[in-house]
Parts: structure tokens; C-alpha cells; sequence
């Protein structure tokens, strides 16, 4: 009965808000609740776009930082606590397993390029990829960026490269270059349509901020004044 299944369907979706509200109260850099309602809110608005299930979308990115590697004692450990929240719901088994892949498949760092990437993985993808630029991917980078102690910039730093593993874990690295090595490069790898064209404008936004922020560390700014 359809109006059974979409009223579940908001119970399931209310009980996720609740439980991921509570679990990620704590943490403030960057993986803060605003950042789901966030990645939640585009996700949906994407999947509308490109035809993805919007319900599947929905839960699975309300989840989709609970098993995070940084949130918890290991991705397993996440994991766990995924599944056994997954097991208090009346989901489908078939709902269920599809939710659990598309968060593995984004929860792993790195473009892994898992077998099955289904539309709504893709769309899931996009939006968390979309909160890491922009005005709020600048703010989120240098909130993140603090809360490890890095330096804003060094001018005087190898690019990574020329960094042994060592140097770049023990924080030589900045949160300047960390958009060279991550945030430029995310517009390319954008899965949709949709969250290619906004991811095109975030990143000019960016670029235009980093060649101030570089102009201004110079005090070249004042230059055409
Ligand atoms: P998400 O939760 O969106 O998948 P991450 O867990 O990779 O993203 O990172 C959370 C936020 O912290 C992102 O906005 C990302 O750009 C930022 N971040 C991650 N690593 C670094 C870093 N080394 N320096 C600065 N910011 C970082
Ligand atoms: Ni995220």
C-alpha cells in the first residue's frame, strides 16, 4: 500500500535524523550536523534532477559519515554501528544492502572505483563532495585544518612530492595545500550532470579565494590601489 510505505518510509527517515544527530553532537570540525543536513538537502535536490530514488538518496546520506574512519575507533567499528542501527529499522533487505553500499562506497578514501556504483551512489558522492567547496568547503578546510594543528600556509613548503610520507603525516603539510592535493580536483571527478555544473562554480570561487589569500600573504594586494 503506497501511503503505508511512504509513512514508514518518514519513520525510518526521522529515526535517522535522530539517531545521527546524537552520534555526531560532538564532533566539530567540519562533520558537524550541518554538514548532513547539508549534503542531505543537495542530495535529494540532485536526485530529483537525475531521476536517482530519492528516498534511498536521502537515508543514505543522513548516514552516510557514521561509519567515518575519524569518527570512530576504526571504519569497522563504524560499520558495525552502522548495521546494528540498520537492524533496529523495517527496511527491505534489498533497501537496506543498497544503503550500506553506497556509504561503503564513499566511507573508503580515495577515488575507488568500486563494481557497483549505482545512480544513487553517485548522486550521494556528489553532494558531500559539494560541501567541501565553496565558501563553506573553504570554512570547513581551515575549521578541519585547526582542529589538527595545521599552518593556514607556508610559502617555504616542497610541494608534496618532494615530501617524505613522514614529514607529510607529522603536519607539514597546510590547509592551503590541501586544496591543491583534494579540493581542485574534486570538479573533475564530479558523477552527475547537476553536481558537475555547481561544482564548476564552487571551484572558481575558490581559485579566485586562494590567489587572494596568496596576494594579500604577499601584501600584493595594495598594489593596484
Ligand atoms: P567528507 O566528510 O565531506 O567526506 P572528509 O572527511 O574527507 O570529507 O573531510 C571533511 C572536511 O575536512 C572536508 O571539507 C575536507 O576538505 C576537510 N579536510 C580533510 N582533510 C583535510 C586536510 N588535510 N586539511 C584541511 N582540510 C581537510
Ligand atoms: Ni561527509
Amino acid at each position: 500500500h503506497q501511503t503505508d510505505g511512504m509513512r514508514v518510509g518518514e519513520g525510518i527517515l526521522q529515526a535517522a535524523r535522530t539517531f545521527v544527530q546524537a552520534d555526531l553532537a560532538e564532533h566539530a570540525d567540519g562533520h558537524d550536523w550541518s554538514h548532513i543536513e547539508r549534503v542531505t538537502a543537495l542530495g535529494v535536490e540532485i536526485a530529483h534532477r537525475m531521476g536517482a530514488d530519492p528516498f534511498i538518496v536521502e537515508l543514505a546520506a543522513l548516514l552516510h559519515d557514521v561509519p567515518d574512519e575519524k569518527l570512530n575507533t576504526s571504519l569497522e567499528a563504524g560499520m558495525a554501528k552502522l548495521h546494528a542501527w540498520l537492524d533496529t529499522q523495517p527496511l527491505e533487505a534489498s533497501t537496506r544492502d543498497t544503503v550500506v553500499s553506497i556509504i561503503s562506497t564513499i566511507s573508503y578514501a580515495g577515488g575507488q572505483r568500486p563494481e557497483v556504483f549505482s545512480l544513487e551512489a553517485q548522486v550521494v558522492q556528489d553532494a558531500d563532495r559539494l560541501d567541501a567547496l565553496g565558501a563553506i568547503g573553504i570554512a570547513r578546510a581551515f575549521s578541519f585544518g585547526g582542529s589538527r594543528g595545521r599552518q593556514m600556509y607556508d610559502p617555504t613548503l616542497p610541494p608534496r612530492e618532494q615530501m617524505t610520507r613522514e614529514e607529510y603525516r607529522n603536519g607539514r603539510s597546510t590547509t592551503i595545500n590541501h586544496f591543491y592535493e583534494k579540493l581542485f580536483k574534486l570538479k573533475d571527478l564530479m558523477n552527475t550532470s547537476y553536481g558537475k555544473e555547481l561544482a564548476e562554480e564552487r571551484h572558481a570561487y575558490m581559485v579566485q579565494f586562494v590567489e587572494q589569500f596568496k596576494r594579500e600573504w604577499e601584501g600584493t594586494d595594495k598594489d593596484n590601489i
